[in-house]
């Protein structure tokens, strides 16, 4: 074990991969290493999620690996990053007793000192919310690669009945839009070809009289050859000036991911959605008339307190109506602290599970039939490498965002685009050949 070297785990969504990036930032500036074996760490670092239950307990778990570690190595400095440092910092610090640190969203620029106070022997906490932290001049660290996350804005002000994300990552606030622009420069001079940015709710994000569509605008102008893309979106916000702006830039990517969550209007009402299904159902139509081509995916929670058989049926209604091409689904987990918590968790498991089921059976049934449809059409691809699957295929991704894979040749180097044709397909990955290289900014073909 070296003092310097740390380790860390991250869990949940992309907003904390980037924010473990920015951590991994702030602790080499201060000399610290990074280290992928926890064996020879000093400080082991958990960066959490609350979203479901589920999610804490796997986290819970893990931590009892780490209180086994200590048991042999008392020096070691486990802490907790993220939403659940924001949630749980009595239970993890004064009850079980388990972690040394406690750091939340929006204090990690204290963390080499609260490490400090930590191997110090004392217990390092910093879980105050800010309203106006954005970390915007501090630089994540990234190894090289071809895809970047960038925050754009954190926190959220939505409130939605089921989320505790309001509780844990506090309320909204907006990058600048030139520190995102600049950051972006520098990712396309390192040869990044992708970016996604995140944000709770992008389409609020603000920054003095620009909007979210000014800041898609000006990140795409960046570099042709780079894509963007971004998450989440909220039916509420998303405006027809944004609409335009992606169809109006070859290289944002047709692709928006639209949470529905359910297809009731009383169970929207519940959950303070604040649309309709007919509304976010006329948003679906819009785009897919302003965008060709356009892609969604969505998410859906099962279960929500008084969901009946009809209520479900509503929701099982929207994905056919919409076939999105991917859907993250989850059964309604009861989450202390928000307004749903107080309802009466009424549907039953067993309930839960069935209509989660169904919903997935029916989305994957959509996403193959989908997916067939695109046999013998032309697809242009970005290679990202070999496939997870064998050094034999190439990979590569839409911008549909859906993964093609291709076989491989010498002459096709990772981070080009390349014209492909479709012959084969499974829900989740479409199969091709190469046709030929392909200038994006020109959208010509190149023959070579
Ligand atoms: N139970 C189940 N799913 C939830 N989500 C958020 N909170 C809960 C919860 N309490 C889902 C929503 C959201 C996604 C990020 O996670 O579908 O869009
Ligand atoms: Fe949670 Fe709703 Fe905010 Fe998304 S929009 S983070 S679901 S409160």
């Amino acid at each position: 074990m070296q003092k310097n070297k740390v380790y860390i785990e991250t869990y949940g969504c992309q907003m904390n991969m980037a924010d473990t990036e920015l951590v991994q930032g702030i602790l080499l500036k201060q000399g610290y290493e990074l280290t992928e074996n926890s064996n020879e760490a000093a400080v082991v670092l958990l960066n959490t999620c609350s979203i479901r239950e589920k999610a804490e307990e796997r986290i819970y778990g893990r931590l009892g690996n780490f209180k086994n570690v200590k048991q042999s190595n008392s020096n070691l400095v486990v802490g907790i990053l993220g939403c659940m440092a924001e949630r749980l910092r009595k239970d993890l610090i004064e009850e079980k007793k388990i972690v040394d640190l406690v750091v939340g969203p929006d204090e990690y620029r204290k963390l080499p000192e609260l490490i400090d106070v930590a191997f110090n022997g004392g217990k390092g906490i910093g879980v105050q919310l800010s309203k106006t932290e954005t970390y915007d001049d501090l630089i994540p660290y990234r190894e090289d690669g071809l895809q970047a996350w960038i925050s754009v804005m954190r926190g959220c002000d939505k409130f939605c009945t089921f989320c505790v994300v309001p509780f844990t990552r506090g309320r909204e606030r907006s990058r600048s839009l030139n520190s995102i622009v600049e950051e972006i420069k520098h990712l396309s001079e390192r040869g990044f070809r992708e970016v996604t940015l995140l944000g709770q709710n992008v389409n609020s994000y603000s920054d003095n009289e620009y909007d979210f569509a000014d800041l898609l605008a000006a990140c795409a102008e960046v570099d042709p050859y780079l894509r963007i893309r971004f998450t989440t979106s909220h039916p509420k916000d998303l405006s027809d000036k944004l609409l335009y702006t992606i169809y109006g830039h070859q290289n944002i990517c047709n692709y928006i991911h639209l949470p529905f969550q359910s297809g009731s209007n009383k169970i929207l009402e519940a959950m303070n959605r604040t649309y309709t299904i007919e509304h976010y159902l006329e948003l679906i139509n819009k785009a897919k008339k302003i965008i060709p081509n356009v892609s969604f995916s969505t998410d859906i929670i099962a279960g929500f307190p008084t969901e009946t058989k009809e209520d479900h049926q509503m929701t099982l209604d929207v994905l056919r109506k919409v076939r999105y091409d991917g859907a993250y689904m989850f059964k309604y987990s009861p989450r202390e602290g928000t307004k749903a918590y107080k309802m009466n968790d009424d549907v039953s498991e067993e309930i839960k599970v069935k209509r989660l089921q169904e919903i997935i059976d029916l989305q994957h049934q959509i996403s193959l039939e989908k997916n067939n449809e695109q046999i013998d059409t032309e697809e242009i691809i970005l290679i990202e490498g070999y496939s997870r699957k064998s050094n034999d295929n190439l990979a590569g991704r839409t911008d549909g965002n859906k993964v093609v894979i291709i076989p491989f040749d010498e002459k096709i180097k990772t981070g080009s685009y390349v014209k492909v044709k479709i012959n084969r397909a499974t829900s989740g990955t479409l199969f091709g050949e190469f046709i030929d290289f392909y200038d994006v900014k020109s959208n010509l073909a190149v023959t070579v």
